[in-house]
């Protein structure tokens, strides 16, 4: 079978699609036919080799954690699901045996790590973490769910938003972006999101962001932000400087969940307008398979419409990877093995 395989880690340059061999499934494993596996900032980090959990020596490394596409092969012991099933792919990989494991939520697990494998055509899974789908959701749309909407999906409801809250979410247009959007919106609430292109800003507006704010000036967006009201909730996927703006746009008792560090892993803070405002700082990583099981359901039943910003062959995993470095990407970019 072809693998979109990582040879080096300087960039979307080092993607080679190569012959591997074909996977065969042990007990408690299934082989699935890739259909589609969308991409994610984290393959990014591994490719630019700013990643603590892949360097040289891993190499070559077979990336993409958010696999959907049809049964193959089923191992022994395997009776949930069956050859030709549609199913997608919980990339949380768990102890199972660990406080968090048995108390949860599964996504605290002491020995918490993520699936890697699913940027080629056939992928080796555990049963465990297929997720069924129903005919009504499609695998591009299926694959657009399980990192960066179950990653938005739970850090909203860590912050307890709901009907009527405003949300600020920085750098709104990527993939967690998208998705805080709109599932704000399936929540009744209201969002800022911010972009630095206005043919994104025009975009967002489209998939239902109520404000919309174009600049990477962090003064500049607290300007505009504050005229339209205090924020219930942040959904913070950007770090750097953009921590200490969340925390300024805050309400005084609201929440801010934070899952990413694009713009910088380090971020100032202003202690004093934490502890006075009574605010919330959440630190947050992925969700519970039963967060990608409910947003697979509100894909089936049409509250939910993922948003694929472009889909690629095989053969073009290197190019999906250049679109989302140089920021030429709106939503979910998915590979179709
Ligand atoms: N902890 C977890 O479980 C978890 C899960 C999913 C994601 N994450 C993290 O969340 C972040 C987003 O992931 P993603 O896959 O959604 O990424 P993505 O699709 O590449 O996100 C693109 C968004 O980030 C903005 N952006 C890109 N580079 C920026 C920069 N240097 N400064 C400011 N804004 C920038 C873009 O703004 P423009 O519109 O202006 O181009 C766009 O809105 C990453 O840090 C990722 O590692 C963490
Ligand atoms: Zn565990």
């Amino acid at each position: 079978m072809r693998a979109a395989t990582f040879t080096g880690i300087d960039g979307p340059d080092d993607v080679t699609v190569q012959e591997t061999a074909a996977p065969t499934p042990e007990s408690g494993e299934v082989v699935v036919d890739v259909a589609a596996c969308s991409i994610n900032r984290h393959d990014l980090w591994i490719l630019e080799g700013d990643s603590a959990m892949v360097d040289t020596d891993d190499l070559p490394f077979v990336s993409g954690l958010d696999v959907a596409g049809r049964v193959a092969e089923t191992g022994a012991d395997v009776d949930s699901v069956s050859v030709g099933d549609r199913v997608v792919l919980c990339p949380n990989q768990t102890c199972g045996v660990c406080r968090y494991c048995r108390e949860g939520p599964e996504n605290l697990c002491e020995q918490f790590s993520l699936y890697h494998g699913g940027l080629a055509e056939q992928a080796l899974v555990e049963v465990d973490r297929l997720v069924t789908l129903p005919d009504s959701v499609d695998f591009t749309d299926a694959a657009a769910l399980p990192t960066a909407y179950m990653t938005a999906y739970h850090m909203l409801r860590r912050t307890d938003v709901g009907a009527n809250d405003l949300v600020f979410i920085p750098g709104a247009t990527g993939g967690v972006g998208v998705a805080g959007v709109q599932l704000v919106d399936a929540l009744g609430g209201r969002s800022i999101g911010t972009t630095t292109s206005s043919a994104k800003a025009d975009r967002l507006t489209e998939i239902g962001a109520d404000h919309v704010v174009e600049s990477s000036d962090p003064d500049e967006i607290q300007e505009t932000a504050t005229e339209i009201g205090e924020a219930d909730a942040v959904l913070h996927h950007l770090g750097g400087e953009y921590t200490k703006l969340g925390l300024k746009l805050l309400r005084r008792g609201g929440r801010m969940a934070v899952c990413g560090r694009t713009a910088g892993g380090t971020s100032e803070i202003n202690i004093p307008r934490l502890f006075l405002g009574h605010k919330h700082v959440i630190g947050s990583t992925m969700g519970t398979q039963p967060d990608l099981e409910t947003l697979v359901g509100l894909t089936a039943d049409g509250t939910l419409d993922p948003i694929i910003g472009d889909e690629y062959t095989l053969d073009e995993t290197g190019q999906a990877f250049a679109d989302m470095q140089s920021r030429d990407a709106f939503g979910k970019l998915v590979i179709q093995p």
